[in-house]
């Protein structure tokens, strides 16, 4: 069984309550949210204002996905959503140990994300300390690439480092899941699921969400 948080980003921004009412009535385990600044990624996507609209109709767990430059100012602001999963970037935080105690005091699950090109073994000192840690499978920026094939000697290097260290982090994988690689990345250890193009871009998105909730 994998924990499923299909990511709004590959959603109809002109009908969001459509799709979100789509994911209250799915067996989908989170709703992934990405936010982006056109600074740590080459695109922007969408920020405060609206992701308190999607928190007052969402009925699902927030997994907050800040793809920007100094996360750490926004601790606060993703508490007041109710979030349940802050992940912040690896690469965009210069003190990773003071931000993830931060998210913590704040009530919500820290999650730390690497970029496809930053190695797992850098994760050894706070790896006891995550819920979580969010390899991207793709570039980050956008939604529809296509999937790293190396992500998932990343996934089994991460998954003996859990092990071996005792950590309770649960291992989530974005970018590129489809039918195909969602199979073998849950063999190689995944816990969560990250799913845009493919659940929204779907005629049968229910369907879809159950296929990667029963891998
Ligand atoms: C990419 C985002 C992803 C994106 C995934 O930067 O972090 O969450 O929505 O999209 P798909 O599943 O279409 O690759
Ligand atoms: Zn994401």
């Amino acid at each position: 069984m994998q924990i499923v948080s299909p990511s709004l980003l590959a959603a109809n921004f002109a009908n969001l309550e459509k799709d979100i009412e789509m994911i209250n009535q799915s067996n989908a385990d989170w709703l992934h949210l990405d936010v982006m600044d056109g600074v740590f990624v080459p695109n922007i996507s969408f920020g405060f204002p609206v992701l308190e609209a999607v928190a007052k109709i969402c009925r699902k767990p927030l997994d907050v996905h800040l793809m920007i430059v100094r996360p750490e100012k926004f601790v606060k602001e993703v508490a007041a959503l109710g979030a349940m999963m802050m992940n912040v970037h690896y690469e965009a935080c210069v003190h990773l140990n003071r931000v993830i105690h931060e998210i913590h005091e704040a009530g919500m699950k820290a999650g730390v994300t690497l970029n496809p090109s930053t190695p797992v073994c850098l994760l050894e000192d706070v790896i006891r300390d995550v819920d979580m840690v969010l390899l991207m499978t793709v570039n980050p920026g956008f939604g529809g690439q296509k999937f790293i094939e190396h992500s998932l000697d990343k996934v089994r290097q991460l998954r003996d480092m859990i092990q071996r260290t005792g950590s309770k982090a649960l291992i989530e994988v974005d970018g590129g899941v489809n039918k195909t690689t969602a199979v073998q990345l849950a063999e190689a250890g995944t816990d969560v699921l990250v799913a845009g193009s493919y659940v929204f871009g779907a005629d049968n998105p229910f369907e879809r969400i159950d296929y990667l909730k029963n891998l």
